[in-house]
């Protein structure tokens, strides 16, 4: 284990007693932030290799720094550093280990750059390949629901508002409104780039340095691109991280909604799905048991979710413009978020690939509930000419009688029909039949099987 020679923190000079025990503790970051250390060794080389450039620092200090940086990410990655919790953070930690290995030369690494800029740049960088990587594993999740979709053309469900029967639907075109939910999410995601992207190096403490630095050559070297426009803001701002924890948060709640969705389907009331024994627990007391409780484990994480954002919000509400200790907060409140919604989408990639959607029960569930009234009341628009809401008044009187006769509406006979509207002759018994409703409803995004077939199509086409 490398051992750190000086403990002492750099400003023991000025302030010469040790700060109180318990806040040397419970204020340091370290075990949070030592996550961001690729991303703090980073944005140093890139600092160092602008100061030479500049002629700030020479030749040899910048490739002593850069070799020290260097040996101390391996040491990090092979688990032969050790992490300090009296170095406050990982910037500090990082620079107390660059005076163990090159000296004081180590000095020159934080000529004209403060923690203030540096936490914010290293927190980017992390929250850039991180962005990324939700996207990513967002797309994956998409064509796993895709195959499903594909398999399910033909499966019909009834379509639920409030949870009553409502119309039939293809149960693909149901699976594929998840695919939008997740199309807004990576677009929401998307969207963060813009201020993510500027470079907040070279703010220093708040006011900017007298040093002659080049801050477009760290936005290149760190694929920034454009540095921020006024140090005041930049060392002060964490919209950025707002925005990453209301895009963490929605996609969350979309994830929490279709799991709720998916635990009343696998309820024994509905018994629409069966979940695999990869997907499900036993109970300690309960032999027969098998509970679906991954499912409800990213069901709960929304709230997790939603309460970082609000703590996030809560913590920059009425803070003074500028650097404060009270932002320190952001990086656990974002790992937080960024962990269980990356485990949240895995989980659910895996419920869509151990999945069995039992179509019997969702066949058998959509014959219940008249679901085609709809399509009959728009059968005697189109065939009699009649106003939609005339059609709709005889619609109920025939639900009604289908009621009290205790029958379907395809149980009902052309005569008993006749009897509430004379008009309506014979073909109109076609319209009760569950395919017909759903072939009907060619509407650009409706459930008919060519739009979904269509769709299935685009998806797979946008996906690759
Ligand atoms: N650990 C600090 C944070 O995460 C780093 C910035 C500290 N800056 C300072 N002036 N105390 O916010």
């Amino acid at each position: 284990m490398a051992k750190n020679k000086n403990s002492s923190p750099v400003w023991s000079k000025r302030i010469k007693q040790n700060v109180n025990s318990l806040f040397k503790k419970v204020g340091s970051s370290l075990n949070v932030d030592k996550r961001l250390f690729k991303e703090d060794i980073q944005g140093s080389v890139a600092h160092v290799e602008m100061l030479f450039k500049q002629k700030i620092i020479s030749f040899k200090i910048k490739n002593k720094i850069i070799w020290g940086l260097n040996r101390i990410h391996n040491e990090i990655i092979k688990k032969k550093f050790n992490f300090d919790i009296s170095h406050e953070d990982i910037h500090m930690s990082i620079e107390k280990r660059l005076f163990d290995l090159i000296g004081d030369d180590a000095g020159y690494i934080h000529t004209a750059r403060s923690r203030n800029d540096q936490v914010v740049t290293d927190f980017k960088l992390w929250l850039i390949e991180s962005t990324k990587e939700i996207i990513k594993i967002l797309e994956k999740l998409n064509k796993v629901i895709i195959l499903n979709a594909e398999k399910h053309i033909d499966t019909i469900m009834p379509g639920f508002t409030h949870l009553k029967n409502a119309q039939p639907i293809s149960l693909a075109h149901y699976l594929m409104s998840h695919i939008e939910m997740f199309n807004r999410d990576k677009e929401r995601f998307n969207n963060n780039f813009q201020s993510l992207l500027e470079n907040p190096l070279g703010a220093a403490a708040i006011s900017g340095t007298s040093f002659n630095i080049d801050r477009n050559y760290t936005t290149k070297k760190l694929k920034f691109s454009k540095p921020t426009r006024n140090s005041v803001d930049t060392v002060s701002d964490r919209d950025f991280v707002l925005d990453f924890l209301y895009a963490t948060s929605v996609c969350s709640m979309h994830i929490s909604r279709i799991s709720e969705e998916l635990i009343i389907w696998n309820s024994d009331a509905f018994n629409f799905i069966s979940l695999n024994d990869k997907m499900v627990t036993g109970s300690s007391i309960m032999p027969q048991k098998r509970n679906p409780d991954p499912l409800e484990f990213i069901r709960g994480k929304a709230g997790t979710s939603y309460g970082n954002l609000f703590s996030m919000l809560t913590i920059l509400k009425g803070l003074p413009i500028s650097y404060f200790k009270d932002l320190q907060d952001d990086k656990q409140l974002t790992f937080s978020s960024f962990d269980n919604l990356k485990n949240s989408i895995i989980i659910l990639t895996d419920v869509f690939k151990n999945i069995i959607f039992n179509k019997k029960n969702m066949k058998n569930l959509a014959t219940k509930g008249y679901l085609t009234a709809t399509d009959l009341a728009d059968y005697m628009v189109q065939e009699l000419n009649f106003p939609f809401r005339k059609a709709y008044q005889i619609t109920s009187k025939i639900v009604n009688f289908a009621e009290r006769k205790n029958k379907k509406l395809n149980e009902l006979n052309i005569k008993e029909i006749q009897k509430i509207e004379p008009k309506l002759k014979s073909g109109v018994l076609n319209i009760f039949d569950l395919r017909n409703s759903i072939k009907s409803k060619k509407s650009f995004g409706g459930t008919s099987f060519e739009n979904i077939k269509k769709m299935i199509e685009k998806y797979k086409k946008e996906i690759k």
